[in-house]
């Protein structure tokens, strides 16, 4: 039985996240998605927020589980048992950050082996950065990010500028 966890921010999570998670669930018996709980970092959802997003747009993935960590990541994946990290990587500029994130991983835990699966072509461009910032100047993000997850995001932006009406007028 092998488990792999795929860890990330998803802040928010998008479509090419949900494509990383689709096809890395159907590699691995289990798959468990964990949100970095991250108190130092400023982030636009709190890690609950980012968790019960993921939990709504993995519903349909029977294999797939979804949590939070916090504190190194090799300490969860020791405490887990995890076999395997996954991790995305869209182009080169990921490469060199993600090469030398699971090498000093492995360092510090042979057991933390990173499989990276490359992003599919129609999300090669994609990011939670991006989507939020869009999102921030009221551009259109239904192509980034699940209907619920945009929802949640306007919402987020229309709290953040005071707008009590909702921005519906
Ligand atoms: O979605 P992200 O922000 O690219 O995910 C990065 C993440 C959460 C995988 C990485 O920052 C991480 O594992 N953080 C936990 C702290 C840690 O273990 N740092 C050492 C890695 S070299």
């Amino acid at each position: 039985m092998t488990s792999a966890i795929y860890p990330g921010s998803f802040d928010p999570v998008t479509f090419g996240h949900i494509d990383i998670i689709k096809r890395a669930s159907k590699l691995f018996d289990t798959l468990t998605v964990s949100v970095l709980e991250n108190k130092a970092k400023s982030s636009l959802f709190s890690a609950d927020e980012r968790v019960k997003m993921l939990v709504e747009v993995c519903s349909d993935i029977p294999n797939v589980k979804v949590d939070s960590f916090s504190g190194l990541l090799v300490d969860y994946v020791e405490k887990n048992n995890f076999d395997v990290v996954i991790r995305g990587l869209r182009a080169i500029t990921d490469f060199e950050y993600e090469l030398q994130m699971a090498q000093t991983n492995r360092k510090l835990l042979l057991q933390a082996d990173t499989v990276f699966l490359t992003t599919s072509l129609e999300y090669a461009y994609l990011s939670s950065t991006t989507v939020r910032e869009v999102a921030a100047f009221g551009g259109d993000i239904s192509l980034f990010v699940p209907k619920l997850v945009a929802d949640r995001i306007y919402e987020k932006f229309r709290i953040k500028n005071g707008d009590q009406n909702g921005g519906k007028d």
